[in-house]
């Protein structure tokens, strides 16, 4: 198939480019390269032997877009484009909403306009707010609790109206639980700007002596060792999630959600001690006050995507931080 992927030079969008190529499908990226750089394309290049075209465009100006869909035919998009700092979607919530909603609905304008639409969007466990129990199936409750997750719960809800009058929009909801890892080449892999406010780019900063101590946010939660338990999950078998689920949508009769998890729930200590012992480097850490909007604990219920896109997750946590030490190891101590 041929594929659009909007946000595919950022950390999931070019891991999923990979596998698409991988699996025999040809893939276009736009991308406006607010939260990435160019030369990933290069790395894609080297991992696959194909570099994808790619469109330099913000979807917040449909003319820099439109071109890309007068250019190709596709048969389905896959949108990761998109701002995802939690903090400062609290401190900028317009900015948050503009990108994020306002930009999608430039994009399936052009999709409807052009006549593709099939689209896979990039949600996030975020929209289940603080569950009431765990694992997550894909039928609990919806809420959010910053501005961030607002964009996906509001993004799903716009999505699947689309379907309500027009059958032939296939919508696929992926939640993503918390992406770590990076591909074995070591060429591609999460670089946030700034100090990382997520734990893995943290733990690498750490480990590179770039910052000189991890703060564990809490150690007083309702959970085994008292720290914050999450569904941790390595991004090439989220990418894999994409490949399987673009198999799928034909098959899609209006909306389809998926949690993309492993079903396994990891503290804030595992990952630490996890990740010294696949790497043998120490992370001095020590225990701060709970971050706000934080919960005790997130891990999904991961059966619906086994059961119907034949998809579940294969590397382990050892494998994740190794290929996430790889990565700042070849690459990102590299750059400054
Ligand atoms: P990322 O920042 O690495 O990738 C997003 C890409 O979108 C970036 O390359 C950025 O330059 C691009 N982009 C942003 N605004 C744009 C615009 N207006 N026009 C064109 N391009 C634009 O983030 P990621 O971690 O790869 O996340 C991909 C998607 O998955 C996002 O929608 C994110 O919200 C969602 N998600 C991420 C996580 C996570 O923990 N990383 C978890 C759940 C969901
Ligand atoms: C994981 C655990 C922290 C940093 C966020 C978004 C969510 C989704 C994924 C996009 C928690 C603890 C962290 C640190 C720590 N993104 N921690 N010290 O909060 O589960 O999810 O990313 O959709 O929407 O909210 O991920 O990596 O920030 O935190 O102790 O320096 O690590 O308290 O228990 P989170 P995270």
């Amino acid at each position: 198939m041929k594929i659009l992927v909007t946000g595919g030079t950022g950390y999931i969008g070019s891991h999923t480019v990979v596998e698409l190529i991988k699996a025999g499908h040809e893939v276009v990226i736009f991308d406006n390269l607010y939260n990435s750089k160019e030369i990933t394309l290069d790395y894609i290049k080297k991992i696959t032997g194909v570099k994808p075209k790619f469109y330099k465009a913000d979807m917040l100006c449909p003319e820099e877009m439109e071109p890309i869909f007068k250019e190709n035919t596709f048969d389905a998009v896959i949108h990761f484009a998109g701002l995802k700092a939690v903090g400062e979607s609290v401190k900028l919530p317009l900015k948050y909403y503009e990108n994020n909603l306002s930009g999608t609905i430039n994009l399936c304008k052009l999709m409807d306009k052009y006549g593709c639409k099939k689209i896979i969007f990039s949600s996030s466990a975020t929209v289940y707010g603080s569950p009431a129990s765990c694992p997550i199936t894909e039928d609990f409750p919806n809420s959010t609790t910053n501005p961030y997750g607002t964009t996906k719960l509001f993004l799903e809800r716009i999505l699947s109206d689309l379907t309500v009058p027009d059958p032939e929009w296939k919508v696929i909801l992926l939640r993503y639980f918390n992406p770590i890892g990076a591909d074995e080449s070591g060429l591609i892999g999460e670089s946030p700007n700034g100090i990382p406010n997520n734990l893995m780019p943290y733990i690498i900063q750490v480990a590179l002596g770039k910052l000189p101590e991890l703060g564990v946010f809490g150690n007083d939660y309702d959970t085994p060792d008292g720290t914050g338990v999450r569904d941790y999950i390595h991004v090439t078998d989220l990418a894999l999630g994409h490949v399987a689920a673009l198999n799928r949508i034909e098959k899609t009769e209006g909306v389809d959600i998926y949690n993309l998890g492993t079903g396994i729930g990891y503290s804030v200590l595992d990952i630490v001690k996890a990740f010294e012992k696949a790497n043998n480097i120490k992370i001095p850490y020590s225990i701060k006050p709970r971050r706000a909007g934080d919960i005790a604990m997130c891990y999904a219920n991961p059966e619906k995507a086994k059961r119907e896109l034949g998809w579940e997750a294969k590397f382990d946590l050892e494998r994740m931080c190794k290929d996430s030490w790889r990565f700042a190891e070849t690459t990102l101590r590299n750059e400054e």
